[in-house]
């Protein structure tokens, strides 16, 4: 007899992880939008410094790093949620805040654990497509809410498309949404935004106890093993249900350890942030003499389309294309996985490896045909 599962199993999508693959040559790993650089050694040595106490349990509040973040972004302590990640978070918002009858409108394409959070509490997923410069359309989005909506997810910058929208326009969307309805704002890759000062968001939670943004330690933090986020919030209320459905001890005592001491190197951060952009622009214009169109990308990675037609030949160039950056051990992440076939998310990797996966490419076009119109 099969095992039988519950109903919510069935309606629960298989989180799309980027596939590993054998081979005899250093793979570079451009598929999954994680920082090129190793953690900083005063961060290794914090967490070393932690393995000592591992026959204790974690501080189930996570007082001295929700002091540390209180200190860097001016928001008490009391409204900061922290997370195993920020997917954990986002999780624990679907439960806390939905369930059947409910209604969670997001944009789409946008980051894949979203339509998750509505298949697990079986509320309904409303999803607004994006505009023509896959962007947010945060005018859709605002008609999409109705006395049955309970949370709206907003990307930004936008994962898988890269692009973001300016922080007057979240402000204004913030506004028109009512107070009954929970805003995420999801700012994963914020620090690499240079529409606006990442800091510019975190000025609307005064006004919006509503509001939560959540960032990270994975991305400009490079710290994706760890497993550490944390939510910035309007209202000390949203914490506590983030919390409540959670289990006591849900971010490990190395990932605070390690996520402390991250925030006293701000200035290594923003030299790595500064490195990223400048392989944006460089990996970009290389995309464009290649006879891509990239996504205004304000990032980590970017987004492009290989012009393959219609969606069938679109899905057949993909696939094309993955199969020929694998073979040459370029790792990146195929559109049709993400939301859209007939694009690929290639995350931005130190010079050595932009080089690799630019000069695959250019083999690859070279073999299957250069991308047109
Ligand atoms: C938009 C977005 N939000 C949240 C996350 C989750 O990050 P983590 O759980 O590692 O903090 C990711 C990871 O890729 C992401 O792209």
């Amino acid at each position: 007899m099969p095992l039988e599962f519950s109903e919510r199993i069935r309606r629960i999508p298989v989180y799309p992880a980027a596939a590993t693959y054998a081979s005899d040559q250093p793979l570079v790993r451009l598929a999954s939008n994680e920082s090129p650089y190793p953690p900083l050694p005063a961060v290794k040595d914090a967490i070393a410094g932690a393995l000592e106490q591992l026959n204790r349990y974690p501080d189930p509040t996570n007082s001295l790093l929700r002091k540390r973040l209180s200190e860097r972004y001016g928001v008490p302590a009391a409204r900061i949620a922290v997370g195993n990640g920020s997917c954990d978070i986002l999780l624990a918002a679907g439960e806390a805040l939905l369930e059947p009858g409910a209604e969670f409108v997001y944009a789409w394409p946008s980051f894949s654990v979203y339509p998750h959070l509505s298949a697990a509490s079986g509320a309904t997923g409303v999803t607004v497509p994006l505009d023509a410069n896959d962007r947010h359309d945060l005018e859709a989005m605002a008609r999409e809410i109705t006395a049955a909506t309970r949370l709206v997810v907003v990307c930004n910058p936008n994962n898988p498309t890269s692009t973001a929208l300016p922080s007057s326009e979240i402000a204004d969307f913030v506004s028109q949404v009512p107070g009954h309805v929970c805003v995420i704002v999801d700012e994963a890759y914020c620090e690499f935004n240079v529409l606006d000062d990442p800091e510019s968001s975190v000025d609307l939670l005064a006004a919006h106890p509503n509001l939560a943004l959540l960032r990270t330690f994975s991305k400009v933090y490079g710290l994706c093993g760890l497993r550490a986020g944390f939510a910035l919030c309007g209202s000390e209320r949203l914490v506590q249900a983030l919390d409540q459905v959670r289990q006591p001890f849900f971010c490990n005592a190395l990932a605070q350890a390690g996520a402390i001491e991250a925030l006293a190197h701000q200035d290594e951060v923003e030299q790595r942030v500064a490195r990223t952009i400048a392989e944006r622009i460089s990996v970009d214009e290389r995309l464009r003499a290649l006879g891509l169109q990239p996504a205004d990308s304000q990032a980590n990675f970017c987004w492009f389309e290989l012009g393959g037609g219609d969606t069938e030949d679109a899905t057949a160039r993909e696939h094309d294309v993955m199969a020929g950056l694998t073979a040459r051990g370029v790792l990146v992440r195929a559109g049709g996985a993400l939301g859209r076939a007939g694009a690929l998310r290639v995350t931005y990797g130190t010079s050595a490896e932009n080089e690799r996966f630019l000069t695959a490419l250019a083999q690859v076009f070279a073999e299957i045909g250069a991308p047109v119109g």
